[in-house]
Formats: structure tokens, sequence, C-alpha cells
């Protein structure tokens, strides 16, 4: 990168126009282009001339009475000690201020370029410019501090990704292997039912096998989505009849609870570009979830309502509620207060809800009830390019 150090011209410009920024990362850019600058020495200097100038007409004139021989002599003398001043002006200004700057400037391109390792070495000085130097190397000493507290941060996530990565594969790979002779034994369990005489006692017994067989075949199924999350095949569908779908298997779970799941479409809503399959999977979650939460018959409100980029779709329950200490970990995998759950419901339903670009949030009164509200945007690309 060139950064410009020399101030050989009494106006400098930094690149007027400077090269596209987009590909290069911000330390090896150049910089901004701006004002036209006055040399600092013309700036120092032409005070004090205009000074030496005034004191030499005042000179001129009170000297008008001498001889003209005396007077050109006197006059020489003056002019020559006011271009000296204004000389030693310029070198102690050179050796005080102009040097340190240089050096700043030079330190500070090397820390843009990613060397912390600088230091200014005027920062011994006993002035303002000793302070800025050592505000300078304070400020560089803390800047590599934090990139090493950043990489080692890095460094735990990375291995901490890493690690579940392996674990994911791991129970996406005995999920895969226990789902074969599951289906197999399922299948026997099957047979085995159809052959018993209608009063055997061993039914029940069959019927809590299948149950029992459907229960883990589900968690696999659970486990294989967390493990290897396929992404949502977008199209753009009426997400009212997605919501529909999902109210009308819901109302089929409630019916022997006595719960009445009521929806409610509030605005037009626009089609929207999602995965109806995964949004179904998301709502039935979030239904399945309000029912198993209501002890007693009750409602169960879902909303959908759209404005300018978002369909917003909401289920409120009449359940028990949740603890404020359970809300941080509900969508957590495998975090359940129920005996049958698997815990992994609310993590998948965030999951599928982030891949098209939304999110969940959750506000519960305990004793009172729960609200989900899923925010999904109505064109992915615009959820996308914000
Ligand atoms: N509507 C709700 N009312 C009260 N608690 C809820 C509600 N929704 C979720 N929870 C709490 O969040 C936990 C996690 O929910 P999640 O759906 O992820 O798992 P689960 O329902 O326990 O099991 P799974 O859905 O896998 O069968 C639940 O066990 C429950 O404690
Ligand atoms: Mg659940």
């Amino acid at each position: 990168m060139a950064v410009q150090m020399s101030v050989s011209s009494p106006f400098r410009l930094y690149d007027a126009d400077p090269p596209a920024r987009a590909e290069t990362p911000p330390w090896e850019q150049p910089p901004v282009a701006r004002k036209r600058h006055l040399n600092w020495a013309l700036k120092a200097v032409l005070p004090i001339a205009a000074v030496l100038l005034n004191g030499l007409l005042l000179f001129v004139l009170v000297s008008l009475s001498l001889a003209e021989g005396e007077r050109h002599v006197i006059l020489a003398v003056a002019a020559a000690g006011a271009l000296l001043i204004c000389v030693a002006v310029i070198m102690v200004l050179a050796v005080s201020v102009r040097r340190p700057m240089l050096e700043l400037q030079d330190k500070i391109a090397r820390v843009r370029l990613g060397d912390m390792d600088v230091s200014v070495s005027f920062a011994s000085r006993n002035d303002e410019i000793g302070d800025l130097g050592r505000d300078f190397n304070d400020m560089v000493a803390q800047l590599e501090a934090s990139r090493e507290e950043i990489q080692r941060l890095h460094q735990t996530q990375m291995s901490r990704a890493e690690h579940f990565a392996t674990l994911g594969e791991l129970a996406a790979g005995l999920a895969h292997e226990i789902r074969n002779p599951l289906a197999g034994i399922a299948g026997v369990i099957e047979i085995i039912g159809r052959d018993l005489p209608p009063n055997s006692p061993a039914r029940s017994v069959i019927k809590d096998a299948k149950e029992e067989a459907v229960q883990i075949n589900r968690i696999l199924t659970e486990l294989l989505e967390i493990a290897r999350p396929k992404p949502p095949q977008f199209r753009v569908g009426d997400m009212c009849s997605t919501v529909e779908h999902a109210v009308m298997f819901a109302r089929q779970q409630a019916i022997t609870k006595h719960i009445t799941v009521e929806l409610e479409i509030k605005d037009a809503i626009p089609p929207a570009e999602h995965d109806p399959n995964q949004i179904n999977q998301v709502l039935l979650n979030l239904l399945l979830n309000a029912i198993q939460s209501m002890d007693k018959p009750g409602v169960i409100r879902v909303s959908l309502e759209s404005d300018e980029d978002d369909v917003l779709i909401t289920v409120a329950d009449e359940g028990k509620g949740i603890p404020p200490e359970h809300l941080p970990n509900i969508f957590r995998p495998f975090f359940t207060t129920k005996g049958h759950g698997t815990g992994l419901g609310l993590s998948l339903a965030r999951r599928m809800a982030e891949a098209h670009g939304g999110h969940i949030d959750v506000t519960s009164v305990v004793g009172k009830g729960t609200e989900f509200q899923v925010r999904l945007p109505i064109a992915r690309l615009q959820a996308e390019a914000s």
C-alpha cells in the first residue's frame, strides 16, 4: 500500500480518485480523498513573516531620517535577521513537530497493515507531543491485546464447532443405522398383532409396542433433521393455506382435550416465498406445544398478518406458561420439561424459521399462557439484501 509521506509541494492532495474499494480489505485501501492541504511550514511561516514584514515597514518609516547609505545597511541587516528568524522557526518546528508527526503517520500505516509490534520513539518527550506518543503506544498495546483475545475466542469457537459437527455426524449416523432395524421390528410387531385373536390380552402390549416404535422413529427423524438440516425448498405460495393446513391438523389433536383452535387472518396476505412443508412443521411444533401446555379446555388463537416486508404468524395459548428461568433454554436442542418430549421441536422450528431469513419470539406469563410469534420475510431476496 502506498502511504504518502513526503511533503514536497506546498499543496498536498491525497488520491483524488481512489481505486474500487469493495475487493480490497480496509487496511489496504488508500486514504479517503480529502481537501487540499496547505503545507504546515507555509502555515507556520506566513504569520511570522507577516509580523516581521510589518516590523520592517515600521523600521523603514522610523529610519527615513537617517542617511541613505546607513539606512540601506540597516535595512539589509534587518531583512537578513527576519529571514534568519523564519528559517530558525521552520527548523525548530521541523524537528519538534514535523518529525514526530511523520513517524506517527508511518506507524499508523504499519498498524493499518496489521503490524501491532510498533511504538513511537517520541513517547518519552515531556510535552503534549510526548503525551500523544504515549497515548498512541497505549492504544496499540490495547489493540494487540484485543486482537489476541479475539483470536483466542475464535480458536475456541472453531474447535467447539468442529466438536459439535463430529457429534452431529455421529448422532446422524447412529440415527440412520437404528431406523432401518426399527422399521423391521415395527413390521414384525404389526404382523404379530394381526395374527392375534381379537380378545387376546397381548393386543394391548402390541399396541404399546407400536406406539413406542412410532415415538422412537419420530425422535430419530428429528435428530436427523437437526444433524443434517435440509435447506428449504422455496416457492412463492399462499401462506394462508400453509397456516390453515397446520391449524386443521392441530384441531384433530386438540379435539379430545376440548381445546378450540381459532384462526384469524387479519390482512390480505401477499404470496410469500417459503417452503410450505417446513413452515407447516414450524407451526405444528408450536401448536402441539400449545395443546400440550393446556390441562383444561380453552382456546388457542392463531393469527396471520403482514406488513410491508414480513408475514407475522402468532400462536397464543391459555396454558401453564413458561417459567422465566426456562425461557432462555427452550430453543436449545434436548431441552424438555415433558416426560415424553425430545426437546427438539422448538430447536427445529427456530432453525427452519432462520433458514427462511425469519425468527421466532416468545412471551409467556406463568399460569396465563404463552405467545409465540413467527416473523418471515415475504421476499427472500429482500431479506438477504437487508
Ligand atoms: N406453549 C408452551 N407452553 C409452555 N411451555 C412450553 C410451550 N412451548 C414450549 N414449552 C417449553 O419448552 C420446552 C421445549 O419445547 P420443545 O418443543 O423444543 O420440546 P418438547 O415439546 O419438550 O419435546 P418435542 O417437541 O421434541 O416432543 C418444552 O418442554 C416446554 O417446557
Ligand atoms: Mg414440542
